[in-house]
């Protein structure tokens, strides 16, 4: 798909399908008493009507005359001026794609620039645009047969037109952006949507070298003698119950100058979470091939961060395994030492992710990073508390929690913080060693991060819970049903400020 700038009168664009946004109640503003001429009344009878008022989501198609080179005019609710935003102006370039998409028209031009969005900048609203477009785009058909495929249209053409006075070349880098952050972004959905007969730990650490390969990032793979001999108990301690070996993937990507320190990147990898012993209900056990959403928004990170150069050096850790029930699986009451030599008393062996994210904390403090950011699909209490709309941020550095929740607004990939006081830490204490893996039921994300905060005293850390962001249920405008991609767009965010 090519995606294009354009400038100049609109009057003068070819194009199957102008497309333009309208706020909710302001249908008679100059710009669309200027287009209705060119289509003999068509909209203002619409209004009249009330077929289109310009809610939210709403859309109104119409074909136009010969006096003007486009064929079709497709409006699209914006919802009330006041709420107006680039994520209402990125989900509406998705709506709109999608729209279009569905009725083969596979081109079009986006003339949303006629609107204006408060505190945003030319290249954050056409970056908007651009990726609302692509992360329409994305499919994941690996497994359909070719009919199937074939019934779906793919878009060929997204032009984004400007307004007389904004720049073209920040506009064009913009794109460029939204490209490569789209392309981690499908990257991770791909991997997120892989089901797990194909989806061992070695097939993502596979998948992670390869990547690292064409991104020239450096990749390091440890193998279960590596983990067995640097201690990581956390790890191996999980990875026991599958007859699938253990990997923790290392990336490295330079960046920046040789000695600064690195932003470390942790992922939860777990390509499979049937809850071990403690074994999960059946009901939605499926969707749990997903475990891995915090390793797959990691990799997506760092492969954007490669191919738009970004001036900072990253180091990557993502513990992959799989948590299987079976005669060799870890059981409650287990013990396990961690890399850190701390002991973990197991008392739900469903409470894995934060055991393979102590060692890889742990790990990652080698590289003495200046910041250390975990992303995993942690707790079901998170789903809980957010609900689908924003993931939970902990740390023990606000400065750094801040500048994430900073990032998410700007990205839509939002984020909530939670409080990590000391409280919450005394509900793990154990009677037969350092700490045990679940807090009980009441505040379940708080105390899987006061977990995690005890394998990252030593550095500012921050922890995100994206349980209930990784994966899409039903589908909506740019998020079909599958992995989302959720952390790329929101950690790019975060990296281009924090150089
Ligand atoms: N991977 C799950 C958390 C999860 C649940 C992610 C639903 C996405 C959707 C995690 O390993 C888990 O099972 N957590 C337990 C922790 C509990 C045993 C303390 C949970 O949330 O029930
Ligand atoms: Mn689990
Ligand atoms: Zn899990």
């Amino acid at each position: 798909m090519e995606l294009k700038i354009k400038k100049g009168a609109l009057e003068a664009q070819k194009t199957p399908c102008l497309v333009l946004g309208v706020n909710e109640g302001k249908l008679k503003t100059q710009a669309l008493q200027a287009l209705d001429q060119h289509l003999e009344g068509r909209l203002q009878r619409s209004f009249r009507s009330k077929e289109f008022c310009g809610a939210d989501g709403e859309m109104l198609l119409v074909h136009a005359g010969k006096t003007v080179p486009w064929e079709r005019v497709l409006l699209v609710g914006m919802g009330k001026e006041k709420h107006l935003s680039l994520k209402r102006l990125r989900q509406s370039a998705s709506t709109a794609a999608r729209f279009l998409l569905e009725r083969k028209v596979c081109s079009f031009l986006l003339a949303f620039d006629l609107l204006s969005i408060r505190n945003s900048t030319l290249a954050e609203r056409v970056q908007a645009q651009a990726e609302g477009v692509l992360l329409a785009d994305y499919r994941f058909e690996q497994y359909l047969g070719d009919k199937e495929r074939k019934r779906q249209a793919d878009l060929t053409l997204a032009g984004i037109w400007l307004s007389p006075n904004s720049k073209r070349i920040d506009a064009e880098s913009a794109v460029e952006v939204a490209r490569q952050v789209c392309a981690g972004v499908s990257f991770a959905r791909d991997l997120v949507n892989q089901p797990g007969n194909c989806k061992s730990p070695e097939y993502l650490a596979r998948q992670a070298e390869q990547m690292a390969e064409e991104a020239g990032i450096q990749a390091t793979l440890l193998t279960r003698k590596d983990l067995e001999r640097e201690g990581c108990g956390g790890i191996l301690g999980v990875a026991q119950g599958s007859c699938r070996d253990p990997y923790l993937i290392v990336l490295q990507y330079h960046g920046g100058t040789k000695d600064a320190r690195p932003i470390a990147l942790v992922g939860k990898g777990v390509v499979f979470d049937s809850g071990g012993i403690s074994l999960k209900p059946s009901e939605k056990m499926d969707e749990m091939k997903m475990d891995m959403g915090g390793a797959a928004a990691v990799l997506g990170t760092m492969l954007a961060a490669a191919r738009l150069k970004l001036p900072v050096n990253l180091v990557a850790a993502i513990p992959a395994v799989e948590n299987m029930p079976s005669g060799t699986a870890f059981r409650p009451g287990d013990i396990l030492t961690s890399l850190s030599g701390k002991t973990i008393e197991v008392l739900n062996t469903d409470a894995e992710g934060r055991l393979i994210l102590a060692d890889a904390l742990t790990f990652v403090g080698r590289y003495n990073p200046r910041v250390v950011i975990d992303v995993a699909t942690l707790t079901g209490a998170c789903i809980i508390a957010l609900g689908h709309h924003a993931s939970a941020v902990l740390g023990n550095h606000d400065g750094l929690v801040r500048q994430l929740l900073k990032a998410g607004e700007r990205s839509g990939e939002r984020l909530w913080q939670l409080p990590l006081w000391e409280e919450y830490a005394a509900m793990l204490k154990s009677d037969f060693a350092d700490l045990k893996n679940i807090g009980g039921r009441p505040a379940g994300t708080i105390t899987a991060a006061a977990f995690l905060q005890n394998f990252a005293n030593n550095y500012t850390w921050a922890h995100l819970d994206i349980a209930g962001t990784a994966w899409e249920e039903k589908g909506r405008p740019g998020y079909p049903k599958g992995g989302t991609g959720f952390g790329v767009r929101m950690l790019i965010e975060y990296l281009r400020g924090a150089t």
